[in-house]
């Protein structure tokens, strides 16, 4: 069977998605399509386009994500937990019309990658800088009784969107009784305090800023990744985590290939392992 396979959003022309699933697929002997498709208008019309010419599962990224959320007609779990829609899967028909299941593979492909790195979890103290969407889209995982992380704290600008993210997930997420979840901004972090692992979810590192913390922060945790990734694997973020004797330091490029190992598995039932291909996608962006 070939698997017909697309990606939309806009714009898209430098998605990695096609090489990423084609690693993938070439991997494991299996055969894909993958296109890219730009939505410039309606994203279910492009969609209709797609599916009923044989598509069988797509990727979708920004500013589509909420229109995928509504053209699914069944959600996973996790696609309701953040209700945004990052692949979808043809399932067959019912009553004559198509259906289509609606997945999130952002959060689990960072955790499929925080376990890829051998990032300390059990018993840790976490701090998450941002709360944006990235930041909604990995605390599912994080926040699980069974990853047995001891405390979370969420530092941002403002608290308000800190608070109401941890209402919504405490909601939806068996966290245990035991998981701490502190808001906070930028100025109560101060620089006695330890936190084993910093996750960068600021869109910071894109202009080459870094979040203003206690630098004391870095020097004493064992663990920093950076949601953005670079050509090279390092970002301003990562840079200065090293600089601070920071052992362990990671750029996103695993978590994108995460996420795709994840929407991989839903079209063909196989989960990729992620390190040839996130090598391989290291090496076309330095080639480029
Ligand atoms: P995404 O959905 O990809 O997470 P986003 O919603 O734009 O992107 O969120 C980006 C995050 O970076 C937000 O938490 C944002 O902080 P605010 O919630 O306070 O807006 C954070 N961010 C962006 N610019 C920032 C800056 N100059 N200083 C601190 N945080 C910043």
């Amino acid at each position: 069977m070939t698997f017909k396979l697309a990606v939309f959003g806009n714009p898209i022309e430098h998605s990695l998605s096609p090489l990423i699933h084609q690693h993938f697929a070439s991997q494991y002997g299996q055969d894909i399509t993958y296109e890219r498709i730009l939505v410039e208008h309606t994203f279910a019309q492009k969609a209709d386009e797609f599916f009923s010419s044989g598509g069988f599962g797509c990727n979708i990224t920004v500013p589509c994500k909420l229109n995928a959320l509504d053209y699914a007609t069944e959600l996973t779990p996790r696609a309701k937990i953040a209700q945004a829609v990052n692949t979808l899967k043809f399932n067959g028909f019912v009553n004559q019309k198509p259906q289509f299941l609606g997945d999130n593979t952002d959060g689990a492909g960072f955790f499929q990658d925080l376990k890829r790195l051998n990032c300390p979890l059990k018993g840790s103290n976490i701090l998450i800088l941002g709360a944006g969407g990235a930041t909604r889209g990995i605390l599912p995982n994080l926040m699980d009784y069974r990853t047995k992380v001891k405390s979370i704290t969420v530092a941002n600008r403002t608290t308000a969107k800190i608070r109401k993210i941890f209402e919504n997930l405490q909601e939806q997420v068996d966290t245990g009784a035991f998981l701490e979840l502190k808001a906070s901004n930028y100025e109560s972090l101060e620089p006695d305090m330890h936190f084993d692992v910093i996750i960068n979810a600021t869109s910071l590192s894109m202009n080459n800023e870094l979040p203003k913390i206690p630098p004391e922060l870095y020097s004493h945790a064992q663990f920093v990744y950076d949601l953005y990734y670079t050509k090279d694997g390092s970002t301003i973020f990562t840079n200065k985590a090293r600089s601070l004797n920071v052992e362990h330091c990671y750029d996103g490029l695993g978590m994108l290939v995460g996420q795709a190992a994840q929407s991989y598995e839903l079209w063909t039932g196989v989960l990729p392992d992620t390190e040839n291909t996130i090598n391989y996608i290291r090496s076309v962006l330095q080639q480029q």
